[in-house]
């Protein structure tokens, strides 16, 4: 906890979020004070990143040559977008560093390895440039003491949307659709159940790589509305083989990142599925060949996979409920078109709708939740979930770093 002469200054948390995709900031202007402790949004900015950055981001995903001295420029470096998208939301707002308690900063995860004997998780966008570049105070690394304690350090959100549906009266879900998917179970009150919540795998991540892997001369970064996607046919058999990989198929808690989830991971996977389908060319032969096996039709079968591995990780909690959606993946229309018809059958019967329903903006949800993480660490609040993450114990997450 800081102590309460520091606390007092300002009015507003910041919280700042750089997620998976690589597709820019967020910021989230919050207000603990007027609604008792739940939050109040009070503006939101959100800066994209230039093509170039993103390529920094994401070429860092996976190990390559001369990680270090990429990895720490551009930790500066994103530090340096990220004060300067903080000011353009100060000037928005007409607001002055001294009106903002603490900007949350989650930073941009470049690799997540949250088991084995020595786990690691990385998030970059210097906290203490962050802080003396922008004058306000910044809580960062939340995922580090929740891994130190035994957990994975992921997801941290389900406490945050565990404070947002405090007094609900039946079990509800958030699905977080960003790069990776994860989704928060909250049970109703009074059903004696914990939260839980966990990456369900791949949520964007795949559709975005395949896409530009086949558009290469076109600016889109994503398959908009899955508009090429839904031209494509889902292929069952190698849905059927996604759907079989180790971690889709691993109990929680997990949490997993976009050195999991990668365009080398579909490769492998295409390539052990045409070995697999020619070796039995007679029983596939309507469905699978070379033919048939059209970029098209991939991009089809992933968004097929993303539908599914979320719709079946809500389906093992609990036959029915209200599923609220969020994340850039909201605004794939297929996608949300796949989610529905996969929670909605005879054994399942979700009313989905995006967070809209109640009146929050699904885009600006996770920054919202960095928000949260700094304000909690500034009440000593606990802010990890045991349940969610694995970790030995709650616990109070996140450093501060002054200006
Ligand atoms: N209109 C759209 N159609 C399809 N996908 C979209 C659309 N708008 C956003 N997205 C997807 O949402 C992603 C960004 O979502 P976001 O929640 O910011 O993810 P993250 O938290 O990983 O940064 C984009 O990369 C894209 O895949
Ligand atoms: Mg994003």
């Amino acid at each position: 906890m800081i102590n309460n002469e520091t606390v007092a200054q300002g009015k507003y948390y910041i919280g700042l979020m750089s997620g998976t995709s690589a597709d820019g900031i967020d910021l989230a202007l919050v207000d603990f004070t007027a609604n008792g402790q739940q939050p109040r949004l009070v503006a939101s900015f959100y800066k994209s990143y230039s093509a170039k950055i993103a390529d920094k981001i994401t070429s860092l995903y996976q190990p390559g040559s001369n990680e270090i001295d990429r990895a720490f420029h551009l930790d500066v470096e994103l530090a340096q977008l990220f004060s300067q998208a903080v000011n353009v939301l100060l000037n928005q707002e007409n607001l002055t560093p001294k009106d903002i308690i603490a900007i949350g900063n989650h930073g941009q995860t470049i690799r997540h390895r949250p088991t084995g004997d020595t786990p690691y998780t990385l998030q970059i966008g210097c906290c203490q440039t962050l802080a003396t570049l922008t004058g306000i105070r910044v809580v960062g690394q939340f995922r580090r003491k929740d891994m130190a304690l035994g957990g994975q350090g992921a997801p941290l959100v389900p406490a945050f949307h565990q404070l947002l549906f405090a007094h609900a009266v039946e079990a509800n879900f958030v699905v977080n659709v960003g790069g990776i998917a994860n989704i928060t179970f909250l049970p109703e009150q009074g059903a004696d159940k914990a939260v839980l919540g966990f990456d369900t795998g791949p949520g964007n991540a795949l559709l975005d790589d395949w896409f530009t892997k086949h558009h290469s001369s076109s600016d889109d970064t994503f398959d908009k509305n899955g508009a090429w996607a839904i031209t494509g046919q889902v292929i069952p058999l190698l849905l059927n083989q996604l759907m079989q990989d180790d971690y889709i198929n691993s109990a929680a808690p997990k949490s997993t990142g976009r050195e999991y989830f990668h365009l080398q991971w579909l490769e492998q996977q295409l390539t052990a599925f045409k070995e697999e389908t020619s070796s039995q060319h007679d029983l596939v032969i309507d469905q699978v060949n070379e033919t048939v096996l059209n970029a098209v039709d991939i991009q089809a079968t992933l968004l097929a996979f993303t539908a599914q591995s979320i719709s079946d990780a809500i389906s093992a909690l609990t036959p029915q409920g209200k599923v609220y959606l969020c994340g850039g993946g909201v605004h794939n229309s297929a996608l949300v078109e796949a989610l529905k018809s996969r929670l909605n059958t005879s054994d399942a019967a979700f009313e989905i709708n995006t967070m809209q329903a109640l009146n929050i903006d699904g885009d600006i949800l996770e920054a919202m939740a960095f928000s949260w993480l700094a304000y909690a660490f500034d009440q000593g609040l606990d802010s990890n979930l045991p349940a969610v993450t694995g970790a030995s114990a709650s616990c109070t997450l996140g450093s501060t770093f002054f200006p």
